[in-house]
């Protein structure tokens, strides 16, 4: 045992009197008092943090979009945040997953979350099926979501368009087993994309029509998490859009180094500039842009100059662009692998996160039953 000498204070000593006496006392009892004092400081910061909320449906890997968008910017949140991060496995049951898939893909998810830096010691990190009480908040907040606005959702009539044959109710009131992941946790925050805002907008309609009705202010309307000018948009290597799960043109953070040399190599560019000076457009610009997130300044200087004095190869760049991604890539993608083939470590994740989770939602569905006007028998 350690042990150091230390003044203390004599309690209730005055002025004048002697007010320090030195004793003896060992290391280990000097770090239990401090461990108490730091953990009971942290415990009331938690409870003063924002609460955020966010989801992935498990259907399909994460892309270079995921990362560079969204989930590098969730590292950040997490330290300073309480956050519940879940993959929304309820809601990819909406297009009929096959059962012998639904497991794998949700498996692949969450393994990739934890590649990726999530910290399920920080954050709360769960999978949605885990927690039934989000179920019965979902019919609650059913009975005042209103068929005519549902319908009238954007990403609704996209699927009657897409998907004819499938129109389930599932669909129609996705946006609100969507509120219900987000106010169980009385979320503050959530970081959505542009093609979630209306779902965001309607969660705030939710919350906001349950505590008129009932006339209380329990739920908070969440805002959406605005990363401003840290938000980037990685676009697709298909020369159009913003890089996507189902358009075919993403590189995942699981793709091998082959398969990201081929997909890069096969994206799609221009004949190549002819008037020197000018900047670069469309599908190389796209390229351009996924350059400047995972090479070096230098290498992203050599080919913006190429390109003004009309030098460029793309086959160059391209060859370039594919190895910096691999680079950025290859440590995510052994990680996956690990953690993967780490089943003890996930069904700790997974359980440790379903009782954190479960803990916060409970409490809600308690309350929201009592509001509503249950009572004991
Ligand atoms: N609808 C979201 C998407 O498709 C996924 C999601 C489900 C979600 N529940 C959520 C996102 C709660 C944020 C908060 O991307």
């Amino acid at each position: 045992m350690r042990l150091i000498s230390v003044w203390t204070r004599i309690p209730g000593s005055v002025q004048g009197s002697i007010r320090y006496i030195k004793g003896i006392i060992s290391i280990d009892v000097i770090r239990n008092i401090l461990e108490k004092r730091i953990r009971f400081a942290l415990g009331n910061y938690t409870e003063l943090m924002d609460i955020v909320v966010s989801g992935i449906r498990s259907t399909g890997n994460l892309h270079l979009g995921n990362y560079f968008g969204a989930i590098r910017n969730f590292l950040k949140m997490q330290k300073e945040n309480k956050c519940f991060f879940f993959i929304a496995d309820y809601h990819s049951l909406t297009t009929h997953p096959k059962p012998d898939h639904l497991h794998d893909n949700i498996k692949q998810v969450l393994a990739e979350y934890l590649a990726c830096g999530i910290d399920p010691e920080i954050a709360t990190v769960f999978i949605q099926s885990d927690v039934p009480e989000v179920i019965e908040l979902y019919l609650l907040l059913n009975m005042n979501a209103y068929v005519g606005e549902l319908e009238r959702t954007t990403s609704f009539k996209e699927k009657i368009r897409k998907q004819p044959d499938n129109i389930n109710a599932g669909l129609l009131t996705y946006p609100v087993l969507m509120a219900a992941d987000i106010i169980i946790h009385k979320a503050n925050k959530v970081p959505v994309g542009k093609d979630q805002e209306q779902h965001l907008e309607m969660t705030r309609r939710f919350a906001r029509r349950f505590n008129t009705m009932y006339g209380v202010d329990y739920f908070p309307e969440p805002d959406a998490y605005n990363f401003g000018k840290q938000l980037i948009k990685i676009p697709g290597l298909d020369g159009t859009g913003k890089m996507g799960k189902s358009e075919g043109n993403g590189i995942f953070l699981a793709d091998t180094p082959d398969e990201i040399r081929k997909k890069v190599m096969k994206a799609v560019t221009d004949t190549g500039p002819v008037t020197p000076g000018r900047k670069p457009s469309g599908p190389v610009k796209n390229l351009f842009i996924i350059m400047n997130v995972v090479s070096d300044h230098s290498t992203v200087k050599y080919f913006t100059e190429k390109y003004a004095t009309c030098e460029i190869r793309y086959g160059e760049m391209k060859k370039q662009l594919a190895e910096d991604i691999i680079k950025a890539t290859d440590p995510i993608r052994d990680r996956i692998n690990d953690i993967l083939k780490d089943r003890k470590y996930l069904a700790k994740v997974v359980s440790e996160g379903a009782e954190k989770a479960r803990a916060s939602a409970s409490k809600t569905v308690r309350e929201v039953r009592e509001i509503i006007g249950y009572k004991p028998f």
